[in-house]
């Protein structure tokens, strides 16, 4: 028996998805290299192009403002990267604004920032881990700020920020937003125009796609350095034959994804919520569920280690994480939970719990019985 919720780490690939990418390379001919101008190759670079406006119309965006990437890390690494490099070229000392809960993906840029020659500050977030919108505004007046980067939902607790509130606070002074939406994506809404954001980031194997494909959808006036020369694909932005069947995948799993598997993420967390209340009095829920995606849960039990349950778990085929898995190799507790004011025992003893479509109701009740269970092996040494 395998349990798996750990789908913030990753979600299972949706058969339909797999089907769709083998059908369109094998069947209907799709392997072609996007850029050749026969007729398969035009097939290929249209079926790219649909997936383009699946993406761009599933964030209120437009097919030209979409731009094909390897994931999440890749995307957030560019735009930092990107807009860092250019101050340095325009002389001017880059100054990026982020916080301390991001995803390794933007919070290992610090030193790199730093390295180059920029100024980095981390804005503080409340207990709920959103950004503190006074703070934030005090850290825009120390020098001119290029950058605000956040994820929008968080990966360790499901937090979302204010999106719209913190995009009008730095459109007010002109600086450009960056927001990591690898969580929020298809979870929430996300309205990249009307929102006004400059750099949107997006990854397919959060939401049953492919794993190695998403997307980075970028504003035509926002700034970005090409990331690698060569056959001028997107747009002369990211050369390198275009990953067509991942693409394809990822059309089909944003095509797939639908309201009611929104309304069953948050059936699961609900009925987790009151099963963890019922079971374990003295749990708590970190965050703020009222605003937050329903697929993350991040709880902690006092004097519990998280680690050590999430393996005696794992013994048992159930699968949940205590953190990020880019940090899970980390035996510090984690920085997001920290960040939010969590002591540091605190934040060892907390588990993060994530759903997906494909997890049903009586899972979670196995996963209480075996959560029981482990509690009385930790306790007894096992
Ligand atoms: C918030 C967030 N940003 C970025 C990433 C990295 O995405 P990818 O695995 O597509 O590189 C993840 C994945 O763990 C994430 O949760």
């Amino acid at each position: 028996m395998n349990i798996y919720l750990d789908n913030a780490a990753t979600t299972p690939q949706d058969p339909r998805v797999w089907s769709k990418m083998h059908q369109f390379h094998f069947n209907e001919h799709g392997y072609a290299n996007s850029s050749s101008v026969h007729a398969l190759g035009i097939k290929a670079s249209s079926a790219i192009e649909k997936t383009r406006g699946i993406v761009a119309s599933s964030v209120s965006a437009s097919p030209e403002e979409v731009i094909f990437v390897s994931g999440g890390s890749e995307a957030n690494n560019w735009v930092v990267k990107s807009l860092c490099l250019e101050a340095k070229k325009k002389k001017e000392p880059f100054f990026w604004i982020s916080t301390a809960t991001e995803h390794s993906s933007l919070f290992q840029l610090i030193d790199w920032v730093r390295s180059e020659g920029g100024n980095v500050a981390l804005c503080p977030v409340d207990r709920a881990g959103r950004i503190e919108l006074n703070k934030l505004d005090e850290l825009f007046r120390i020098q001119k700020c290029h950058l605000l980067s956040f994820s929008h939902a968080n990966s360790e607790t499901g937090t979302l920020q204010d999106l719209s509130a913190l995009t009008a606070l730095a459109k007010e002074r002109g600086i450009l937003v960056h927001v990591d939406a690898c969580q929020s994506f298809l979870k929430t809404e996300i309205r990249f125009q009307a929102w006004n954001i400059d750099y949107l980031v997006l990854s397919a194997h959060k939401i049953h796609g492919p794993k190695g494909i998403g997307a980075l959808v970028k504003k035509n006036s926002a700034p970005l350095v090409p990331l690698i020369l060569g056959g001028g694909q997107e747009s002369g932005l990211r050369a390198g034959t275009l990953n067509t069947e991942g693409i394809v995948g990822f059309g089909e799993a944003v095509s797939l994804y639908q309201n009611a598997d929104k309304e069953h993420l948050n059936r699961l967390r609900k009925t987790f919520c009151v099963k963890l209340a019922e079971v374990f009095s003295g749990a708590v829920i970190q965050g703020d569920l009222e605003r937050s995606v329903p697929s993350i849960i991040n709880f902690r039990m006092p004097h519990i280690g998280g680690k050590k349950l999430m393996q005696l778990l794992s013994r048992k085929g159930i699968f949940v994480s205590t953190g990020s898995a880019c940090d899970s190799g980390q035996k510090t507790p984690s920085r997001t939970l920290t960040a939010m004011g969590l002591s540091a025992e605190e934040a060892l003893s907390s588990l993060r719990v994530s759903f997906s479509r494909m997890n049903t109701e009586s899972e979670l009740d196995i996963f209480f019985e075996s959560l029981l269970q482990a509690i009385q092996e930790e306790k007894s040494g096992v």
